[in-house]
């Protein structure tokens, strides 16, 4: 449930306008409702409450500082996959003993950053990576906390490029494997085991999935006992879906029941990495349309593009599009397109809409997640702001970048001078 709802005909998040934020902010920009956050948050955690766990947020869905901070202030962890994610979930306040890092690519400098900043563990993906871990960590002179991230050989059943626990996914180590690698681990002096890792998939939208990873993982980490190796934590990752448009995904509880129901005779700590379910409906993005052009195809043509949301265009996605001041009357079928110089920038297609008119305000609904986070500066269009809203007031959490912004670090090389 989230916070975004007409109040006297003006689309409001929480007790304020969007309209009178448009106004003060111009658009297009991001709007994030605080007390959404909370509330998915806290729903989330609440209904582990019977199982020893710790939530990391994940911060590749939406990591602007503000909305990291939220998540910390209210207890929890991060799970990062970079550097700068890192530097990031450190900058926000994060607890470094809260901070798990998966990724397939950790360069050496991001390794030591990690190691340094004492983050809970690594979630290893390859066996070179394994080594190159060991290697750093004996010139730093510690032991590296890890995990394995396994690959179950799940299919999660949502779109390819988001499903990643399939044997044909770059992501993890066989599972099949794991067992040898994990004694391999154990032999390397500067190497400390501390979990099993996966994450299958994002916005899925059954418990199945789910529960065959666990039900995997949990059989290899009884193997790993019966050797010897004990396991702190069970990190089972994201991918806990929204409803976008008529998808009817498990709710928290729903989740954390199966969940529950198959773990909760595993001596660890689980670790969970939620991130759309969380801030995905905590989140629109605010357009204002700036011609229509009628014709054998409608075409309503906004401020916003894909750069600066880009799932319609990558992943054919479906985000709901509402009128800021409700509409009564007539309606068309047409795309929502933005501004850059690609026929595949929308943000909706063929779909039946409010007769929009130059200047009216659009919200694209479900915008938290993937939404800022993805955006880039193509068609050099400068990156938009980003808002929060609390109770009756908003607070810029994020200032629209400027012309200047865009051409910063370049240079014209002297030989090009004069
Ligand atoms: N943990 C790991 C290791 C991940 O790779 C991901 C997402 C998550 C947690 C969080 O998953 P979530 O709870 O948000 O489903 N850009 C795509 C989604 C990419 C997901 C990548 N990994 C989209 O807009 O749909």
């Amino acid at each position: 449930m989230h916070f975004f709802q007409h109040k006297d005909g003006v689309l409001h998040c929480e007790e304020c306008s969007v309209e009178e934020i448009a106004h003060e902010v111009g658009t297009p920009f991001y709007l994030y409702s605080y007390r959404t956050l909370v509330r998915h948050y806290q729903t989330f955690d609440s209904a582990f409450k019977t199982l020893p766990h710790l939530l990391c947020y994940s911060a590749k869905a939406n990591s602007n500082v503000a909305v990291l901070r939220t998540f910390i202030n209210l207890g929890g962890g991060v799970d990062v996959v970079s550097g700068g994610e890192l530097f990031r979930a450190l900058h926000a306040g994060a607890d470094p003993a809260t901070i798990v890092y998966s990724g397939v690519g950790k360069r050496e400098d991001e390794i030591r950053y990690a190691l340094q900043e004492r983050i809970l563990m690594l979630n290893v993906e390859s066996y070179q990576e394994l080594h190159v871990i060991n290697g750093i960590a004996s010139t730093m002179g510690i032991q590296a906390p890890i995990s394995l991230r396994v690959n179950p050989d799940i299919d999660p059943q949502t779109h390819p490029y988001i499903a990643t626990g399939i044997k044909k996914a770059k992501f993890g180590i066989d599972i099949d494997w794991a067992l040898k690698w994990y004694q391999e681990a154990k032999e390397l002096p500067h190497l400390k085991i501390r979990g099993v890792s996966c994450h299958i998939g994002s916005q899925l939208t059954e418990t199945g999935p789910f529960v065959e990873a666990l039900k995997r993982v949990k059989e290899l980490v009884l193997k790993l006992k019966a050797e010897g190796i004990e396991i702190e934590y069970v990190d089972l990752g994201g991918g806990l879906g929204i409803t976008y448009h008529q998808e009817e995904p498990p709710d928290p509880q729903e989740y954390a029941h199966a969940i529950i129901e198959e773990g909760k005779n595993l001596p660890c700590t689980f670790i969970f990495e939620p991130g759309r379910v969380i801030v995905g409906n905590a989140g629109i993005l605010v357009t204002r349309v700036l011609y229509t052009k009628e014709g054998e195809k409608n075409f309503v043509v906004v401020d916003a593009a894909m750069n600066d949301l880009v799932r319609p265009t990558l992943y054919g996605a479906y985000q709901e599009i509402v009128s800021i001041k409700e509409k009564k009357g007539d309606e068309m079928v047409a795309d929502m397109v933005g501004p850059i110089c690609e026929s595949g920038d929308f943000l909706a297609r063929d779909r039946v809409m409010p007769r929009f008119e130059p200047g009216d305000l659009v919200a694209v609904m479900s915008a938290g997640a993937y939404g800022f986070a993805m955006s880039s500066t193509y068609n050099s269009r400068p990156r938009v702001a980003e808002v929060l809203v609390k109770d009756g007031a908003f607070h810029l959490i994020r200032e629209r970048e400027s012309y200047n912004d865009l051409i910063r670090g370049e240079r014209i090389p002297s030989f090009l001078e004069g």
